[in-house]
This record gives C-alpha cells, sequence and structure tokens, in this order.
C-alpha cells in the first residue's frame, strides 16, 4: 500500500513526546466549565463547618451545644464526645503521630476544630457556630522549639507515661514529652572529625521560615453515604484519592469496595490537598448521622490557619575546605517545628523528608545530618510545599552554605560550586548521605548559564556599582543570586517509601477502543500539572495513535487503577514510567496482530510511529488503528479479543533532575524595595515530554519560589496567635510582581526511566528559593554581609542595610 502522507507528517499528527501541544484542559478551565468540589451539588445537601479555638494553648472545660441546635437551620452538632465512640475523635496522621480530629479535652493551636455544626446552609451554619458556648482555661503558650524542649509544659499529655516520662515515638525514643524524634543520617564522628581538622571552617544559622502552599482552591469535600446500597461517596480536593480511601475504609471500618472517593478539578495542590483533615472525618461522620450529603469548605483563614503548613526549619550548619576552595566535610543539624500534631507528608522511613540531599550537587566525601522534630502551640503539618519532601529546606541550606564558604575563602562562589561539583564520570553518583544519583551534567549547565548572563560582565557592573555607592553616586546596590540545584522526585522505590504502609508504586491502565481511540486511566491526579495533555503524548509515542484521540482520566478510585497520586513531581517518574510501560504492552501484543494480518513471522515486523512495517517493505504496513480494529473484530488464533493493558510501576529508584539559575537584583538601599532586572533559569529534567509545559510549570514555581523568598509568611506573636491569616497579609505575588524570565535547558535523560524523563514541577521552586535569597544576600556581601533570614520583604531588607550601617 502507498503512503499518503509523510513520515514527518506522521510524527507531527501524532503529537507525542517532545510535542508543544497546546493543554487540551485549558478550554474547559479558561470558559469556566471546570468542575470542582465546591460544584457538586447534591439533593437535600447540607453543610458543615467548625466552631475554631481562638486559644493556641488551652483546656476545654465545657461545650455547651443547646443554643447552637436552636438556630434555624442547624441540623446537628459534633464534638469530641460524639466521635469518642465511634474511636473517630483521634485520626492517625502521615507520620504516623496521631490527630485530634476534635478538641478532646484541649487545644493546641489557634483555629483547632472544636466542634462541627451541620446545617441546611453555609450561612445557618456560621450562626451555629457563633451560638455554640465554649469554656476555656488558658494555658502558658510555646511558639518556639528550642523553648519547647526545654519547658516543663507539656503540650501532649498522649506522648507521656504516668510519671509524665516521654514514651517512644512512632521514629523512636524521645528525649523530652515536647520532643518528637531524632533522625540521623551520615557518619557523625568521622565528619566531625574532619571538620575539627580542616583549614577553613565556615558556620552558618539560618531558618528557612514557617510558610503554606495557598493554592487558589481550598481544601474541601462532599461525603455522600448511600445507607440503602452501603455506599459512601466523597469528593473532595484530595491530591492522592486512592490513599484516601484506604485511610477512610481502616478509620471507619467500610469495606474499601464501598467508598468512592473523586477527586474533580483540583485549582492547585502543593503539597496542600495531600494529608487528611478533621473536615473529611467529621463531614463522612455527620453524612451518616443525618442521612444526607453534607459538604465542607475551607474558607481561606481556615486554610492559612490550620491546613498544612509548610517548612519551619532552623539550620545549623558547617562546612569544611581546604584554602584551594575544595570541600571536606558537611554537618547540619535541624531544629524541625511540627507545631502540634506531626501531621507531616513524608515517606514512613524519611520523618525528615528528603533532607538528607543536603549534600546537594556537590561531591562531599563526609556528611552528618540529624534533625530533632518538635511539638509547639503552632498548626501542624509539615508538608513538602512544591518541592519533593524537604528538599527545598535542603537545598536552601547547602546554597546558602556554598555562599558563606565563599565568604569565607574570599572567593566567587560560581567558581566554588564549579570545584566542587560532582563530575559528569562519577554518576551513578553515591552521596555521602545515602543517596544514588542516577545522572546528571552539572558542568555543561553550569557553564551554559554562565554564559548566557555574561557573569564576569554581571560581576564587573556590580564592583562598579559598589564603587559608585561608596562614592555616593547610587543609593541602589547590585546582587547577583546563583543556585544550583538537585532535586530528588519520584518516590520511590517501594522498597524505600511508603505512607502508611502504603507502597508508593504508580500505575496506568488503557483501553483501545476498536476504531483506534483510547481512555487511559492513572493513579495520579492532575491540580493543573496538564496531565490530560503530557500523559496522552507519553502514550502517542509508546502506541502510535494520536494524543487527540487519547482520554486521559484520573481522580476516580472506582475506575482508576490504585497509585499514590501527585505531589513532589513523582507524577511524571512514576506513573508516566506505567503510562510508557503500558504502551509498550499494546505493542506487543499489537505486534503479534500486525505479523499475522501481515501473514509474516512476529520478527519481521517493527513499530515506525503509528504502525507495523514489515522489515525491508515499507509499503506493507498495518496502522494501529487497523490493528486495533482487528483486536476486536477478527479472530486471530492464540489471542484474546481486545486491547488493553494494566502496569503497575515500581521505580529502580528516584530520578534526579537539576537545574542551574540566576538573578540579578537591585535593591534600594534606603526603602528595602527590590527590583530583579533579570532572571535565567535553565533545568534539566532529562526528555522532555512538552517544552511548552515544562515552560508553564518552570514559571509557576519560580512565582512561588520569589514569593517565599521575598515575603511569604505564616508567623506567630507570643500568644499563639497567627497574624498572617488572610491574603492581605500573606504574600501571594501577582504578575504586577513577577520578573519576565528566560528559561533554557539541557536533556541528561535518567537512565532507569523507561523515557528518560525525571519530574520538573518543583524544580523551579527547589532552585528558585536559594536563587533569590542569595541575590538578596550578595548585595550586601560587600559590606560585611554573610546571612539574613527569609522573607526579604522590604523592611527586613532596610533593616540589613541599617545594621550594615548604610543608612549612616
Ligand atoms: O507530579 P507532578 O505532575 O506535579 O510533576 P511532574 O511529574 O514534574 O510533571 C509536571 C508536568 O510537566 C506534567 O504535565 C508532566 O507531564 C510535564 N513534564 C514534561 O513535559 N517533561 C518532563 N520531563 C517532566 C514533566
Amino acid at each position: 500500500m502507498k503512503d499518503e502522507i509523510s513520515r514527518e507528517e506522521r510524527v507531527e499528527n501524532l503529537k507525542g513526546m517532545g510535542c508543544s501541544r497546546k493543554r487540551v484542559e485549558d478550554a474547559r478551565f479558561t470558559q469556566g466549565k471546570g468542575n470542582y468540589v465546591d460544584d457538586v451539588k447534591l439533593d437535600g445537601m447540607l453543610f458543615g463547618d467548625f466552631v475554631r479555638s481562638p486559644y493556641a494553648h488551652a483546656n476545654i472545660k465545657s461545650i455547651d451545644t443547646e443554643a447552637a441546635l436552636k438556630v434555624p437551620g442547624v441540623v446537628a452538632v459534633l464534638t469530641a464526645a460524639d466521635l469518642e465512640p465511634l474511636g473517630l475523635h483521634w485520626m492517625p496522621t502521615l507520620a504516623g503521630d496521631k490527630q485530634m480530629v476534635l478538641a478532646d479535652g484541649k487545644v493546641l493551636y489557634q483555629g483547632q476544630e472544636v466542634a462541627y455544626v451541620v446545617a441546611e446552609d453555609r450561612y445557618a451554619a456560621a450562626d451555629g457556630i457563633e451560638a455554640v458556648e465554649v469554656e476555656y482555661e488558658e494555658l502558658q503558650v510555646i511558639v518556639d522549639p528550642f523553648e519547647s524542649l526545654k519547658s516543663d509544659v507539656i503540650l501532649r499529655p498522649d506522648t507521656v507515661d504516668e510519671n509524665g516520662k516521654a514514651v517512644d515515638g512512632a521514629h523512636g525514643p524521645r528525649d523530652h514529652p515536647n520532643h518528637i524524634f531524632t533522625w540521623e543520617a551520615g557518619d557523625k564522628d568521622p565528619t566531625e572529625e574532619v571538620i575539627a581538622n580542616a583549614d577553613v571552617v565556615a558556620e552558618e544559622e539560618m531558618y528557612y521560615h514557617r510558610t503554606h502552599p495557598c493554592p487558589l482552591e481550598t481544601c474541601g469535600c462532599v461525603a455522600s453515604m448511600d445507607k440503602v446500597n452501603g455506599k459512601l461517596t466523597l469528593w473532595g480536593t484530595f491530591q492522592a484519592p486512592h490513599a484516601i480511601r484506604t485511610i477512610v475504609s481502616l478509620i471507619s471500618g467500610i469495606e474499601e469496595h464501598n467508598i468512592r472517593v473523586i477527586s474533580p478539578d483540583i485549582g492547585g495542590g502543593f503539597g496542600n490537598k495531600v494529608g487528611a483533615y478533621p473536615g473529611y472525618v467529621c463531614s463522612v461522620v455527620a453524612s451518616i448521622v443525618t442521612g444526607k450529603p453534607v459538604k465542607w469548605i475551607e474558607d481561606r483563614m481556615d486554610n492559612l490557619m490550620t491546613t498544612a503548613f509548610a517548612r519551619d526549619y532552623w539550620m545549623k550548619g558547617k562546612i569544611s575546605a581546604t584554602p584551594e576552595g575544595k570541600i571536606t566535610g558537611l554537618h547540619c543539624h535541624v531544629t524541625a517545628d511540627h507545631g502540634g500534631f506531626d501531621a507531616c507528608a513524608d515517606p514512613t522511613k524519611f520523618p525528615a523528608g528528603f533532607m538528607n540531599i543536603c549534600t546537594g550537587s556537590y561531591d562531599i566525601p563526609t556528611a552528618y545530618l540529624a534533625v530533632d522534630g518538635v511539638y509547639t502551640n503552632k498548626a501542624p503539618g509539615g508538608v513538602s510545599y512544591r518541592c519533593s519532601f524537604r528538599v527545598t529546606e535542603a537545598v536552601y541550606f547547602i546554597e546558602r552554605m556554598i555562599e558563606v564558604l565563599a565568604i569565607k575563602l574570599n572567593m566567587d562562589s560560581a567558581e566554588l560550586r564549579r570545584i566542587n561539583f560532582i563530575k559528569k564520570e562519577q554518576f551513578p553518583y553515591k552521596a555521602a548521605l545515602g543517596w544514588e544519583y542516577d545522572s546528571g551534567d552539572y558542568h555543561t549547565a553550569w557553564d551554559k548559564a554562565l554564559k548566557a548572563v555574561d557573569y564576569d560582565g554581571l560581576r564587573a557592573e556590580q564592583a562598579q556599582r559598589v564603587e559608585d555607592f561608596k562614592a555616593g553616586k547610587t543609593r541602589k546596590l547590585m546582587g547577583v543570586g546563583l543556585s544550583f540545584f538537585t532535586e530528588i522526585v519520584g518516590a520511590g522505590p517501594v522498597k524505600n517509601c511508603d505512607i502508611l504502609g502504603m507502597g508508593m508504586f504508580d500505575s496506568c491502565e488503557i483501553r483501545i477502543h476498536p476504531t483506534g481511540s483510547a481512555i487511559a486511566r492513572l493513579g495520579t491526579i492532575s491540580q493543573g500539572q496538564g496531565h490530560a495533555t503530557t500523559f496522552a503524548q507519553i502514550l502517542a509515542t509508546e502506541i502510535g495513535l494520536s494524543a487527540d484521540s487519547i482520554t486521559i482520566e484520573e481522580g476516580d478510585t472506582d475506575t482508576a487503577p490504585y497509585g499514590l497520586g501527585t505531589y513532589g513531581s513523582r507524577s511524571t517518574p512514576v506513573a508516566g514510567a506505567a503510562a510508557a510501560m503500558v504502551g509498550r504492552k499494546i505493542r506487543a501484543k499489537a505486534q503479534m496482530i500486525a505479523a499475522y494480518l501481515l501473514e509474516v513471522h512476529d520478527d519481521d515486523v517493527e513499530f515506525d510511529v503509528d504502525r507495523f512495517v514489515v522489515k525491508g517493505a515499507p509499503e506493507r504496513f498495518k496502522t494501529m488503528k487497523e490493528i486495533a480494529f482487528a483486536s476486536y473484530n477478527q479472530a486471530i488464533p492464540g489471542l484474546e479479543p481486545g486491547l488493553e493493558a494494566v502496569s503497575y510501576y515500581d521505580p529502580p529508584n528516584m530520578t534526579y533532575p537539576f537545574g542551574a539559575y540566576v538573578c540579578v537584583m537591585d535593591i534600594d538601599v534606603d526603602t528595602g524595595v527590590t527590583e530583579i532586572r533579570r532572571f535565567y533559569a535553565l533545568d534539566d529534567c532529562g526528555t522532555r515530554i512538552n517544552p511548552m509545559v515544562i515552560e508553564g510549570q518552570i514559571h509557576g514555581g519560580l512565582t512561588e519560589a520569589l514569593a517565599v523568598a521575598l515575603g511569604q509568611e505564616i508567623a506567630y506573636d507570643d500568644m499563639g496567635n497567627c497574624k498572617t491569616a488572610t491574603l492581605m497579609d500573606f504574600f501571594l505575588p501577582t504578575a504586577w510582581e513577577v520578573p519576565n524570565y528566560e528559561t533554557d535547558y539541557t536533556v541528561t535523560p535518567s537512565p532507569h526511566h523507561p523515557i528518560g524523563a525525571k519530574g520538573v514541577g518543583e524544580s523551579p521552586h527547589v532552585g528558585g528559593v536559594p536563587c533569590f535569597s542569595n541575590a538578596v544576600q550578595d548585595a550586601f556581601r560587600a559590606f560585611g554581609n554573610t546571612h539574613t533570614n527569609m522573607p526579604h520583604d522590604h523592611w527586613r531588607i532596610w533593616k540589613t542595610a541599617n545594621e550594615l550601617g548604610l543608612h549612616d
């Protein structure tokens, strides 16, 4: 048969990997046709909302719900006393701790859930909340983790024995009632010895402040218990719907096949929607009690004050080097403030996430890390906000330590990085803190980045600016912020990574229809990353059907194969790999069908873009569409009818994307106002599936990095009042603050991923935060600054300038 179109056209029509295919989901989103959880409206649906504690630490003497129950429209009020007989007044956290669903005798942070009012609508629920009378007895508040570890005040009575002694926690012995765990990696004694005997040692203490993912859509759910059929349906903003189904089953006793969890469209997650919240449990109970569907949707204050925060890491580092700048050792101690409950979302064996990637992109022979988790009177959480588990903290730490060491050595920090990078030929590289980096080419990326921004030119301009400043010719300083990061994404091998015992594989199932279109379902769930676009591209290339003919569906546990969800940039490394593997299963069967149809041996046909071709006779072929049709409609000896497959993928290792970022910033010394003149971001995420989607991910991640570095903060006063619970106080950048980003790339495929792809969604955040911060710090380097803590908002920058005597 003669082909009507060229091979190039066939490749183009496929819209497979490497194509900047437009996002298929955007037509829906941009026309207001998204279907978010608050769009779910069911007959007779009730609305639930919380009475929340105004105090950060208090005993609860009494809760009187009588008046609330008389408020028109109020249907029920739940307290811990109602949940206790069901064993639901506490729930397990993802970190192996437990958390009060409703206040059980005391509250541990401002905004904690005390009672759940169920009413006919949101307004009646609000009136009901006003009418619930709670008598509190205020207790001493501890917001400082260092004070917490010294205090006689026991925050959690459930964590001590009858003598007030700390009992063992989920991660081993605890040495104080307010201490949660100590987690170590690396070699303590050898590291301390290397540092003690080193020629050059730089030390720094830094606080990576508490912040919050603050997705545009807050958290929420609709629980609907069908008592006749015994089926519970739960719609919600879940980043891991299958894991939620399993958890709901375990804590409610409802069999898993009777629970259907649906994540509809989600308006951003960034880690905030991974965990389980009291709102989910209370809505399910309320639906069972009332026999009606119950909706719970947070408002912005609820979201910022009570759902999972990020960071809050106090990090203390020592780094040693030879006089020439070769790093010899790294020591890091972290005091991690987890708030009232340890509700971190980390794989079980990693209570401080992957903080042990803190040797970064450098060949550091000896290292040691210890992390102490601590309870305080703040909201629980500790999620990875747009990064793999605690990787932003790790990269911030090492990229600041590099700068501090460069100051100590009186050396250019770009050069210091270059002489310490892991070399291309050292991969796979076993790091001192345990990880095996799969691949990288850091020198090439660094050289490309520095050349692109004319690094030497920038340094010359900066030196001139310092002179001009000193001569009184300008009041603006110039900072050149550098960062080089290595991410670790794709949790994970099941042998290393589980959450509450659930292994972190992922899945893809595909069903090809007779006419050659398909539906594929995955265990992940997009929250804006464009999976419907890009997973179809992977499948298109693997199967040879156009991406436009492949529907991607995620988020319904009744239809999707089991998977651990989307966070930590794991979708591409894990579910993306499952998609490639499922495609290969389809192709293997298609090959047999094609060979039968072409009357040759299986080995005599080969795949070419969208068809199987007889080797050496390109005019003899069967297209994948023809093969799909035949699979259903032709009796093929030895083969079952149909063309479908499923793949559960357990990755052999994580993937290690990396990147080189440069930020050029002007700072007005008298106002503290920053102006980002240039931001260059080179990312290497291995094989690129959709360059346009990647670019979008990078713009978004950089913008969230800018937010965190330059102003975004969850701050408390000494009474434990959350001072930043609205968007008036919590900085969310808009187009006004965001600079023009220049994006660039290199491609170093992952050697173990079926298509060589690594994750990308979180890289720009991981690399961006230290880059923005380093730009601010670098501007003041010539005036004696070594380190100031983020967020670098205008008044803090002004204060730095003032402390350095620049206003004199
Ligand atoms: O897990 P999550 O979806 O948040 O992050 P990701 O795996 O880094 O993917 C984010 C988006 O970028 C997805 O739509 C991916 O398919 C796309 N991507 C890509 O086009 N090429 C890559 N090498 C990595 C991700």
